[in-house]
């Protein structure tokens, strides 16, 4: 083992493929159902939402997808990521346990999310796109979009839930410096916002709300398509360049991880590092542990139903198999909030049930006491969303204190809170309270899941 503390790999080493788990997968995924029909989704039926080269990969079976040179070279921007040994922080925590972190927040945005953005962003303008519209949570997925965006001369519309929007005017200011159009959801723009205000005129808004009003807008013209920062196979697709790169660094440290965490919003972070680490397990009989972590308040895949359901509060995408919370379901405010969805990525969803992800939650105070744990030991700020592994990997570290062990822990910190300070504030001055969600509410947005055919039921 080397003593070195940050793993890094030349731009030669970026990898040349993406990773497809749906090849390698124990048993197929449940189909995709027309919303309208709850037949098999065709890729017409998805043509007036995504760019044809979108469509093909969210449906392909192919283990490895080239990565176009153009993508490349805008990742070349900042990938390969590093990868550190946390060698402070396991001195502060007086632990045996080797504790390594991949950095996604050195990207422009600050977070993995731009590694999806560059590539749907390409393929869009490569099929005549002129206009994206999207949803974003925390503003990591609208930022990364509205600078892809700019890259590749694209307009782009963002829906941004009302709640971060309020919290976060500087996210709103960097999408707006990309050139996007940055609005907050629920918005009186579109009739899946106006029937949410028209309700709850103070509504916080969620990221099914904000989905619904980006899907609604994108297929009123035709030089304009939706774009999603997370939960389908295309994007999980697209983050695995980050596994990729990390097997390649644990070989530099010479060690291999006996754990991997990751947060789960809607699942893309968490795939984008675990993926190709599965792979070697599925190929290789490893017992590699997957952790994926979710807040108390948004408990998706520790809570949640395993069930058809949409993905938007209006129902207008197609239904997918995965566990949820209920689409009608908004989660409460809390400050992670690209962690404030009702769904999980059905790739996701269908290895937890079969076992191999495990899933656990933290509520807010302790993850932003482990954020700053780790900040005075590493000296970087991790994204509200990030503390949640953040909290995990110390977790499991110090129970290596306590049992004498000495494992590998690797979890992905998948962004920076830079632009989260006000949160810090507000915890430091002890503003902020752990949040429960409604579970009455959860109930009713179960019971109010679509009646799908008992035959694709399994
Ligand atoms: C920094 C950061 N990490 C994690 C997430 C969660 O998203 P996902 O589960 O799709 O990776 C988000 C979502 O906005 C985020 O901004």
């Amino acid at each position: 083992m080397t003593d070195s503390i940050k793993y890094l790999l030349d731009e030669q080493h970026l990898p040349t493929n993406w990773y497809n788990i749906s090849a390698d997968l124990p048993t197929p995924l449940a189909p995709v159902l027309h919303p309208a029909t709850c037949q098999p989704i065709t890729t017409d039926d998805l043509a007036p939402i995504f760019p044809r080269a979108i469509i093909e990969q969210e449906m392909s079976l192919e283990r490895e997808i080239e990565i176009p040179k153009p993508v490349r070279d805008v990742y070349r921007q900042w990938r390969p990521s590093p990868l550190y040994r946390a060698r402070r922080l396991e001195k502060a925590l007086d632990t045996p346990a080797r504790i390594y972190y991949k950095y996604e927040g050195v990207s422009p945005s600050g977070s993995h999310k731009t590694n999806t953005a560059i590539a749907q962003a390409f393929y869009n303008q490569q099929e005549g796109v002129k206009r994206m519209t999207t949803e974003t949570g925390a503003g990591q997925w609208g930022s990364s979009l509205a600078m892809a965006g700019a890259l590749f001369g694209l307009e782009i519309v963002v829906f941004m839930v009302r709640v971060s929007f309020d919290h976060k005017p500087y996210r709103r200011a960097l999408m707006e410096t990309f050139g996007a159009q940055c609005i907050a959801s629920p918005s009186s723009l579109t009739e899946s916002g106006r029937a949410v205000l028209a309700t709850n005129p103070n509504s916080s808004g969620s990221l099914g709300i904000a989905i619904s009003e980006a899907v609604e807008l994108a297929v009123q013209r035709d030089d304009t398509r939706y774009g999603l920062g997370s939960v389908l196979n295309h994007v999980l697709l697209h983050q695995t360049v980050i596994g990729l790169e990390a097997i390649e660094q644990m070989a530099m440290a010479q060690d291999y991880p006996d754990m991997i965490i990751a947060c789960t919003g809607g699942g893309s972070n968490f795939a984008g590092l675990a993926f190709p680490f599965m792979r070697e397990c599925f190929q290789r009989q490893l017992n590699t542990q997957f952790i994926a972590v979710e807040p108390s308040a948004c408990p998706t895949l520790t809570k949640g139903a395993f069930a058809y359901d949409f993905g938007d509060t209006a129902h207008l995408t197609p239904l997918v198999k995965m566990y949820t919370l209920g689409s009608g379901f908004v989660p409460p405010g809390f400050h992670a909030g690209g962690l404030r969805y009702h769904g999980m990525a059905p790739q996701i969803s269908h290895l937890a049930k079969l076992g191999f992800i495990q899933p656990r939650i933290y509520n807010q105070l302790e993850c932003f006491a482990a954020g700053i744990q780790f900040a005075k030991a590493e000296g970087i700020v991790p994204a509200p969303e990030a503390n949640h592994a953040v909290c995990a990997a110390i977790d499991e570290a110090n129970k290596c204190r306590i049992n004498g062990e000495s494992k590998a822990i690797l979890f992905n910190l998948s962004g920076h809170g830079h632009f989260d300070m006000q949160a810090y504030m507000d915890y430091q001055a002890g503003k902020l309270k752990d949040l429960e969600y409604d579970h009455n509410e959860v109930a009713l947005a179960l019971s109010g899941l679509p009646a799908i055919d008992a035959a694709l039921r399994t």
